[in-house]
């Protein structure tokens, strides 16, 4: 499973989790609300048919206790516990207690609800002895008359009851569930889809500023060489120190990029200093030196070729602070730039240019290690100077077409690894 596929994979579940906890909790939650109306309903029922049946009687508390309790074992057979008449400023009128459930008296007591006095019906769950409960208090507008406001009860939930609203509730989550977990099946094979769409879309984009990455600075190197292989080679320079430097996957796109375009501001200077057989005088090096700003204005016309301008912009800083543009020396000079400065100048010294012959590998690798300090980043020049060799003929003693496939290889290997 590709990297992709796999993150795709750990999102989905990331968000089946979620929403299935969030459906989880919504579906329980409303769930044991409709639970709770339903079994409040049942009993504000149950309590206004007995509290009507004996409100007359609730007037002579004393005289009527035994016919409350006859009543309330009677009526309200094993539902209600406690039945207690209450008037308008909720002062007892009168109690029935459910004989079967007397022992229960003393905690029911204890689970006052201790509601507003108001219209609404008011109610408290509670465990007790095993079983749950509902302790509900009603307002009896129609026994008014008769003195009596209120009629506060507990009642004795049906196990059965509670089990069947349970279940249904246990069904009602099972199917949030399975539904949430089938549209994620689902959508699991239309996002790979659309994703491997975008991959391929965004691999074809990033193909395509490579390849004008590629034609710019081969287009500017044909200016003053016949091939743009010292682009090639210097590229394969760069990749290769920076392994050996341990640099990260953008670091090295980015110094991939800079060595292809380090000189796109050439294309600004004129032939007669640019092709000019000859060492230029201090007035054409001040106008040489300007490709360095003229490169940086072109790049700075493409997000994407800006991952190149480290390298364009300080790759002729020295490291003693005597280069130019901006005269930055030591680690103030990008790291890409200090790496790239060493294997422009060792490919330039072993290459053919205008004005002179090509160096010996020996030659090019003297300069180098005399320029440590001085031109050159000291630990990168020792560090290059270590795995120049084989790398010297890897690109020098093969066709320029295997160079160029070889780099093929490295571009791919960086710039599409995360795609
Ligand atoms: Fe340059
Ligand atoms: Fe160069």
């Amino acid at each position: 499973m590709s990297r992709i596929n796999r993150i795709v994979l750990y999102r989905l579940l990331a968000a089946w989790v979620v929403i299935s906890l969030l459906i989880g909790v919504a579906v329980s939650w409303l769930g044991v609300r409709k639970i709770d109306r339903e079994l409040v309903t049942l009993a504000t029922a149950e309590m206004k048919k007995f509290a009507m049946a004996n409100s007359a009687l609730s007037q002579q508390p004393a005289a009527v206790r035994s016919v409350l309790d006859l009543s309330a074992s009677q009526a309200i057979r094993e539902h209600f516990i406690v039945g207690e008449f209450q008037d308008r400023d909720r002062r007892k009128l009168a109690t029935a207690i459910n004989p079967l459930h007397a022992a229960m008296t003393p905690e029911v007591e204890r689970q006052a609800a201790g509601s507003p006095l108001d219209r609404e019906t008011h109610f408290r769950k509670f465990s007790a002895d095993g079983q749950s409960w509902l302790r509900v208090r009603v307002r009896l507008d129609e026994a008014e008359a008769a003195g009596t406001r209120y009629f506060e009860g507990a009642f004795l939930i049906d196990p059965e009851l509670l089990g069947r609203l349970r279940n249904d509730l246990v069904a009602t989550l099972l199917v949030a569930l399975i539904a949430v977990t089938l549209t994620t099946l689902c959508l699991y094979p239309i996002i790979l889809a659309l994703n491997r769409d975008v991959v391929r879309r965004s691999r074809d984009l990033l193909a395509g500023n490579i390849e004008l990455m590629e034609v710019i600075g081969s287009a500017v190197a044909k200016r003053d060489s016949a091939t743009s292989m010292h682009n090639y080679r210097v590229a394969t320079y760069a990749v290769r120190l920076g392994e050996a430097l341990d640099l990260g996957r953008d670091q090295m796109c980015d110094l991939i990029a800079g060595a292809f375009l380090h000189d796109v501001g050439k294309i600004g200077i004129s032939d007669s200093i640019l092709l000019k057989p000859a060492e230029l005088d201090p007035q054409e090096s001040e106008v040489m030196k300007t490709h360095v700003s003229l490169g940086v204005d072109i790049l700075k016309k493409s997000n994407w070729l800006l991952k190149a301008r480290d390298v364009v912009e300080y790759h002729h800083e020295r490291y003693d602070g005597s280069g130019y543009c901006k005269g930055l020396s030591g680690d103030d000079i990008p790291l890409l730039a200090r790496i790239f400065a060493v294997v422009d100048v060792f490919d330039a010294l072993t290459s053919v240019r205008p004005y002179k012959q090509a160096h010996s590998f020996a030659e090019a690798i003297s300069v180098i290690e005399r320029g440590a300090g001085t031109y050159f980043d000291p630990r990168l020049a020792k560090a290059f100077c270590a795995i120049a060799e084989p790398l010297y003929r890897e690109t020098r003693d093969v066709p320029d077409a295997e160079v160029e496939l070889r780099l093929q290889e490295i571009i791919g290997k960086y710039f599409f690894a995360a795609t």
